[in-house]
């Protein structure tokens, strides 16, 4: 997987043809300004849409497929903000172009998967559902409509409006007497045509194949019109109601709403946040401290150029070393290296620097020794 960067800012449409006009993200949660010319510009909601911009205009369908990319990119909704829910917030994602066939949706989920263990999340949950193509969704917005019908007139003005326009959308609703009427409509895994039928069953077998646990639920659908056929949610257990930490699908005909060839196309998204909330507390979050090696101490201000000069020394060995800029008493200096912990410090005065040594001090024993600048490396390590 190689990076792919994506501006902060495209242009509105790319979100209004890619995300979809008729979800809650274009329609309420969109960062959405007018430039100085003009133009309509809005901040990233998401990664995939821009990718799928930058893809047709870069022309990365002439690179060698599958192509696989991966992203850490901020993102902005504009959110009723919670635990777990910012406005501003990132995410880590991948995305495979090219490769239409069930193996790469198995592979695409046992990435986030791994990469999920491997951050070291505990106690989530796969989730997977198949949206079908465009003729099973034909089929099933028609169920789901006849349905919908006889119980419209209880649901939100919106889901009214979703109805006709989008009514797959009214699976989202997050009004209370819409959700109970959804609980019992149709379900799109009653729709799928045969080839997609095929396709999610392969997929599910190669989950099994590779030891991975998942539960169908056909209620996902997420809240994002691009998707066909897989898509898929790992849900925690341990965080609050935000808690789906990573989210994709398959998009198969997302290049073509953009009017570009088409290529199929699958990838994931997790909110680096929601992870961090995961794993606030456990090992795992503790950052990998680089910490000073070597505290260069001059006992004099007459000591400070060789004390520079062996700082660039040991640091031009890929040491980490450092010396006194605050005019400190050599008192003081100990006193401040011990707080940053630095594990060595080397004192340089009249007599060592007339010597070409310091007095190379171990922070953690207390052993002290007289060393030759230049043998400093072997003494640390
Ligand atoms: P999404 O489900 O909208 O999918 O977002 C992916 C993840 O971003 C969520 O599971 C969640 O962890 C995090 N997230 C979303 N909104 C917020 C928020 N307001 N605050 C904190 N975290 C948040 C997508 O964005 C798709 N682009 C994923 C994808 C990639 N599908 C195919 N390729």
């Amino acid at each position: 997987f190689k990076e792919i960067r994506t501006p902060v800012f495209e242009h509105t449409e790319v979100f209004l043809r890619g995300v979809g006009d008729t979800t809650d993200i274009v329609n309420k949660e969109m960062y959405t300004f007018l430039d100085k010319g003009g133009r309509s510009i809005t901040l990233k909601p998401e990664g995939t849409a821009a990718i799928a911009r930058s893809f047709l205009e870069n022309g990365l369908s002439n690179e060698a497929f599958p192509l696989k990319m991966f992203y850490i990119t901020p993102c902005f909704r504009y959110e009723r903000p919670q635990a777990g829910r910012l406005r501003e917030f990132h995410q880590f994602g991948a995305e495979v172009y090219g490769s239409a066939s069930p193996d790469t949706d198995a592979e695409v989920i046992a990435l986030a998967k791994k990469f999920l263990d491997n951050v070291g999340v505990k106690d989530i949950r796969l989730f997977i559902n198949s949206l079908g193509c465009q003729e099973c969704r034909k089929k099933y917005n028609e169920a789901l409509k006849e349905y919908l019908s006889k119980n419209l007139d209880n649901m939100c003005d919106e889901c009214k409006e979703r109805f006709e326009k989008n009514p797959l959308r009214i699976l989202d609703c997050k009004n209370e007497n819409c959700k109970k009427i959804c609980a019992s409509s149709p379900k799109i895994t009653d729709f799928l045509c045969d080839d997609c039928k095929k396709h999610f069953e392969s997929v599910k077998s190669l989950l099994s194949a590779i030891g991975i646990e998942y539960t169908v639920n056909p209620d996902i659908v997420r809240g994002l019109d691009y998707y066909s056929r897989t898509v898929f949610e790992f849900v925690s257990g341990s965080i609050g109601s935000q808690s789906t930490v990573c989210g994709g699908g398959r998009y198969d005909s997302l290049l073509s709403q953009f009017g570009g060839k088409n290529e199929p196309a699958i990838g994931f998204a997790t909110g680096i946040e929601r992870l961090l909330l995961l794993l606030e507390n456990t090992d795992n979050l503790k950052a990998k401290e680089d910490t000073l090696k070597v505290y260069v101490a001059p006992v004099t201000e007459n000591e400070y150029k060789d004390a520079f000069a062996t700082v660039n020394l040991l640091r031009a060995d890929g040491i980490i070393a450092d010396t006194d800029h605050m005019g400190r008493s050599l008192k003081a200096q100990f006193k401040y290296a011990d707080k940053i912990k630095a594990e060595f410090v080397a004192v340089l005065g009249e007599e060592e620097v007339k010597n070409g040594t310091v007095n190379l001090k171990n922070m953690k024993t207390g052993e002290s020794k007289i060393v030759k600048i230049s043998e400093i490396k072997d003494e640390i390590n």
